[in-house]
C-alpha cells in the first residue's frame, strides 16, 4: 500500500504519484491547471481506471479554482472538465467521476470539492470490501481452506495482469488488493505479474507493490503468461478491468484476453476484480466498448530511443475485451457474479 495517496487535493491543487517515475522514484506532481492533468492522463503519469475515477472527480473541482482565478465563465468551465472526460476512453470509471462531481456545479465551488473529496474516500472503503470479498472467492474457487490452516495443499498461485494496485486507484488496490488479502491471510505461494506495455506497468509498478508487501513474486513477460498456466503453475487468474459491459464481457489491459483464454483450457477460474464503478449498463456488450489506441512510438521506441527500423508502423491498442463466457467470476465490493456461468452483471 502506498505510504501516500496515489491522488490527492491538496488546498486547490490534484497531487499525484508520477507513475512515470517508478519504481527508481518515488516523486509526486502537483497540477493546479486542468491542461496539465489531462497531460498526466494521457501519459500514464496517473493511470489505472479507479485512479482515473479520482482523476476525473478532482478534475472538476480543479476547472473550478483555475476558473476563478483565470475569470473563466461557465462555458469555460464546462470545455475544461470535458478535455479531461476524453483524455481517455476505456475506463468508464474517469467520465463517471467527472460526472459525478460537475453535477454539484451549481450548488458552488464548496459542495463541488466535498463531492470530488467523497469520491477519493469511497474508493478506498470500497477497495477494502473488495479485496476480502475477492480473496474469499479464490479460496473457494480454489478449493483451498478459508482459515488458512489447511497447509497440505499449499497456498495459491496466482497470476495477474498490468497495474491492479494502490498506484491504480486511492490507496488500495482492486485485484492486488485481493492479492493483498490472500498474502494477510497467509494463504498466497507466489504471484506471477505480467511485464506490460506499454510502460511496463507490471514490471514497474505491480512488482514494486508486491515487494513492499513482502510477497512471493516473479515477473514474466506478457507472451509467457499462457504457457505458464498451459503447464499448471498457475491456481488462479485475478486481473482488474476498465469497462465491464452489462453482458459481462471485461475490457482490460491487451494482453488480458489471452490470459483468459489460457485459464479457460486449462480450467482454472479467470477473476475480475472491480469496484461496482466500473460495471456500465449503459454498454450493452463488448463490441460497444471503445479501445484506446495509442501512438506507434510506444512501440517502435524504446526509452526515447528508435528500436524498430526507420518507417516501422505500429498498432498498439492499449486494451482488449474478454468475452463472459470466459469470466468466471466478477468480483465487486458488493457481490460475485458468474459471467462464464450465464449470470449477468446488469
Ligand atoms: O493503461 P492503464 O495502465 O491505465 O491500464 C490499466 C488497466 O488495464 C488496469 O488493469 C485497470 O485499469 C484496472 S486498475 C484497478
Amino acid at each position: 500500500v502506498a505510504a501516500v495517496r496515489t491522488i490527492d487535493w491538496d488546498d486547490g491543487a490534484v497531487v499525484i504519484i508520477d507513475q512515470t517515475a517508478l519504481p527508481q522514484e518515488l516523486r509526486t506532481l502537483r497540477l493546479t491547471e486542468v491542461d496539465d492533468l489531462v497531460d498526466a492522463i494521457r501519459r500514464l503519469a496517473v493511470r489505472g481506471a479507479p485512479a482515473l475515477g479520482a482523476a476525473g472527480a478532482l478534475a472538476v473541482a480543479l476547472a473550478v479554482r483555475q476558473g476563478a482565478r483565470e475569470g473563466w465563465n461557465r462555458g469555460d468551465v464546462d470545455k475544461a472538465v470535458d478535455s479531461v472526460r476524453r483524455a481517455r476512453p476505456t475506463a468508464v470509471n474517469l467520465a463517471r467521476g467527472v460526472d459525478r462531481v460537475a453535477a454539484r456545479l451549481d450548488d458552488g465551488p464548496a459542495a463541488v470539492e466535498a463531492e470530488a473529496a467523497a469520491v477519493l474516500d469511497e474508493d478506498a472503503a470500497t477497495n477494502r470490501a473488495l479485496a476480502e470479498r475477492g480473496a474469499d472467492l479464490l479460496v473457494e474457487l480454489c478449493g483451498r481452506d478459508t482459515t488458512g490452516s489447511d497447509t497440505e495443499e499449499g497456498g495459491l498461485r496466482l497470476h495477474t495482469h498490468c497495474n491492479a494496485g494502490a498506484l491504480a486507484c486511492v490507496d488500495v488496490g482492486t485485484a492486488l488488493g485481493v492479492v493483498g488479502a490472500v498474502h494477510d491471510r497467509g494463504l498466497l505461494a507466489r504471484v506471477y505479474a505480467d511485464e506490460t506495455r506499454p510502460l511496463l506497468q507490471g514490471t514497474r509498478l505491480t512488482a514494486w507493490e508486491l515487494d513492499r508487501m513482502g510477497a512471493d513474486y516473479r515477473v514474466v513477460v506478457d507472451g509467457a503468461g499462457p504457457s505458464l498456466i498451459a503447464r499448471g503453475q498457475v491456481d488462479a487468474v485475478v486481473v482488474g478491468a476498465d469497462r465491464i459491459a452489462a453482458n459481462g464481457d471485461v475490457a482490460n489491459k491487451i494482453g488480458t484476453y489471452p490470459l483468459a483464454l489460457a485459464a479457460a483450457r486449462r480450467g482454472i477460474p479467470f477473476v475480475v476484480a472491480a469496484p461496482e464503478s466500473t460495471v456500465d449498463p449503459a454498454t450493452p456488450d463488448g463490441e460497444h466498448i471503445e479501445i484506446e489506441d495509442r501512438p506507434d512510438v510506444e512501440v517502435v521506441a524504446w526509452a526515447g530511443r528508435r528500436v524498430a527500423p526507420e518507417g516501422a508502423r505500429a498498432v498498439n491498442p492499449a486494451f482488449d475485451v474478454t468475452p463472459a463466457d470466459l469470466v468466471t467470476a466478477i468480483v465487486t465490493e458488493r457481490r460475485v457474479v458468474r459471467p462464464a456461468a450465464g449470470e449477468r452483471p446488469a
